[in-house]
């Protein structure tokens, strides 16, 4: 039977938010300083160029209103996950992001979406989350709940392969790790205990290991669809090797965003399977 090319376009449906309320106002992470300050009007730039990359690329983006008083919010992957058209919504670790979980559960409802859980265990979307033909990769050890990874699983109906974070720079699973097809995976290994490690090794043998200096840019914080990339543009050894592996990349200026900790992929929620045009 004839199989695609694995080189089809991939048109995804992704969810964004505008960063017209982003500021550094509390500090959740170690990438944070309230005091340092950033340029709004620069990140705003920085999440349109990512945005209409995606249209360029032939991708179809939706936006969820920001709301004043929410300065994360821009970080649209922690807002919930979606797998199969069902929505597990987040439950945020920290108060300051808390209303966020709501908020984007309610953008679903609105959007038409039938299948949406209230989350009783915290978890932060897929930041946490990131999900692959046969298994959703689950991280734990800073924000999302082991327990989230069971409730996860048993929602959605897709086996989940919990693996626990380390190093509190990486504290989100995608800042760590990123898919880069339905079944294989690139990551720092650095940013997982020993135990996880070998669980990748033994699941991925041939992963891409990128280095810390690309994992200090948030390079594994990079949005793959098809054999097209996006990755931080500071993150060059590891552009070059998805060179190497014939990947088209694309790299993006995320150095605003990433003064809050995210980068390409934070800003970046995957929806699989739209029950409705939005
Ligand atoms: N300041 C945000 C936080 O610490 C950044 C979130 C980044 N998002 C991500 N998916 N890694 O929660």
């Amino acid at each position: 039977m004839a199989r695609p090319a694995a080189s089809a376009p991939a048109a995804r449906h992704y969810l964004m938010c505008r960063p017209t309320y982003f500021a550094i106002e509390y500090a959740i992470n170690p990438w944070m300083d309230p005091a340092a300050g950033v340029d709004r009007e620069r990140a705003i730039r920085q999440w349109e160029g990512l945005r209409d990359l995606y249209l360029r690329l032939g991708h179809r983006v939706s936006e969820i209103e920001p709301v004043d008083g929410l300065p994360d919010m821009v970080f649209a992957a922690n807002g919930a996950l979606v797998v199969d058209g069902r929505v597990y919504g987040a439950r945020f670790a920290s108060a300051e992001r808390t209303p966020e979980g709501p908020a984007y559960l309610d953008w679903f409802r609105k959007a038409g979406y039938t299948e949406t859980r209230e989350p009783k265990h915290v978890n932060e979307g897929e930041g946490d989350f990131v999900t692959l033909d046969d298994v959703v990769l689950a991280a734990t050890g800073f924000r999302t709940e082991a327990a989230a990874h069971q409730e996860a699983e048993r929602f959605l109906g897709r086996p989940v392969v919990t693996l626990q974070l380390v190093d509190p720079r990486f504290y989100h699973l995608d800042t760590a790790l990123f898919a880069l097809s339905g079944r294989e995976v690139a990551y720092y290994p650095g940013a997982f205990s020993e135990g996880s490690r070998q669980v990748l090794r033994a699941l991925y043998p041939d992963a891409l290991l990128a280095t810390e200096e690309d994992a200090a840019v948030l390079g594994l914080n990079a949005v793959c669809a098809g054999n097209d990339i996006v990755v931080a543009a500071e993150a060059t050894a590891l552009a070059d090797r998805l060179r190497e592996l014939g990947r088209t990349v694309h790299p993006v200026e995320m150095d605003e965003l990433r003064k809050a900790g995210g980068g390409a992929k934070c800003c970046t929620l995957e929806l699989r399977d739209t029950p409705d045009p939005v």
